[in-house]
């Protein structure tokens, strides 16, 4: 207990020592969590943002072998939305006060897909005159791709690098020129030479992954200067290779809680980014998102997919919010983040503080 004491008041932990912390039980945890909230609070108050996540196709290029809408699997039927599908997904936020939306799917490079995302964009800021934030997660692109869309007129960019452990990168994507790891890194900074806040963020909880695996990523979130962090357990799917490693893994109750530390402890390091709650966490505790926000995150992402073609979007399986309509959930939610003493602040942009702030600098 005195040592966890002595640790939060450290300013600079080792990778052992941020192990302790994201290990931590009990009244040494409601120490950590107490901390991280208050510094959420003094930073950035309690404030939420909403994103509302459009998932527009599951059509992807890539293999990766965690992921249940890979290339490789015969059994996810693939769809794609149209203009119109995502236009109107778009005015829906609008509508709802959500002051961003983010466009997510599966990888594509094709000059048909970029052109389109780039007149989606444009379409995008047209509503209510530029209100919504945009922020795009198709994964890894040109540079020139990137410039594009940021010149249409999105501002955040979310790719996580989904593990900072190189030789565990490899392990869990198929070794090939396309699953990169340099790549990967390569493209975050891309992403920040176009000028966007950047968003990345790891799984938890992958088979052969450590705690010291899990503090080096933290360190590697700081060490990046990122913006914007999304991060959440990682949950296995029968349709991809890495269940054969499921007898690996912790129970997910406890890559539920590495996934609440592991938020803690970077709100710790970073104070000024913005933190999601992520869905995954919510696939484990139907609370798990508000019990994120309670310790230290600020942004929610909810799903407002139109319904039809919400269920053939599983990365993982028992994805939550599979058969709500996005406007009863919008009321359920506000409700829910009071209870976790936070506030939805509606039809604002909520940008990360830590961008604003390096924007400052010379
Ligand atoms: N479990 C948890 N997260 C996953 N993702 C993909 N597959 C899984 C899984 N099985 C996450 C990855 C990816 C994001 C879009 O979804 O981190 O970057």
């Amino acid at each position: 207990m005195e040592d966890i004491k002595a640790l939060l008041d450290k300013k600079d932990w080792t990778a052992p020592e941020l192990a302790a912390l994201l290990a931590c039980r009990g009244e040494e945890e409601q120490l950590l969590f107490a901390r991280s909230r208050a510094v959420r609070d003094a930073t950035l108050g309690n404030g939420v943002y909403l994103r509302g996540l459009i998932e527009l196709s599951n059509r992807c290029v890539k293999d990766c072998l965690y992921c249940g809408i890979r290339r490789s699997n015969v059994h996810a039927v693939r769809y794609a939305l149209d203009g119109e599908e995502i236009l109107g997904a778009a005015v829906f936020a609008h509508r709802y006060g959500y002051g961003s939306v983010v466009l997510q799917g599966g990888e594509r490079q094709d000059e048909a897909f970029v052109a389109f995302i780039e007149r989606m964009v444009r379409e995008i800021k047209r509503i209510g005159d530029g209100a919504l934030g945009i922020t795009l997660s198709l994964g890894e692109q040109a540079e020139e791709t990137y410039r594009r869309w940021r010149e249409a007129g999105a501002h955040r960019y979310l790719l996580r690098i989904e593990t900072s452990n190189e030789s565990l990168y490899r392990q869990i994507h198929p070794r090939d020129a396309r699953h990169d790891f340099r790549t990967r890194l390569e493209c975050l900074h891309a992403l920040r030479r176009c000028g966007y806040q950047v968003g990345t963020g790891v799984m938890i909880g992958l088979p052969g992954q450590s705690l010291e695996d899990l503090a080096r990523d933290l360190f590697f979130l700081r060490g990046m200067d990122i913006d914007m962090v999304g991060m959440g357990p990682y949950l296995e799917h029968h349709e991809t290779p890495l269940w054969e490693r499921r007898g690996e893994l912790l129970p997910q109750t406890e890559r539920l809680r590495l996934g609440l530390h592991m938020v803690a402890c970077l709100r710790l390091l970073m104070p000024d980014i913005n933190i999601a709650a992520t869905t995954a966490l919510q696939a484990i505790d139907p609370e798990g998102r508000e019990r994120a926000l309670a310790i230290g995150a600020n942004v929610l992402m909810p799903n407002i997919t139109p319904l039809t073609n919400r269920a053939n979007y599983q990365l993982y399986e028992n994805k939550p919010g599979m058969d709500e309509g996005a406007a009863a959930s919008t009321a359920r939610l506000v409700e829910s983040v009071r209870r976790s003493g936070c506030e939805v602040r509606l039809s604002a942009w909520g940008d990360s503080l830590h961008f604003a702030q390096r924007q400052g600098q010379p």
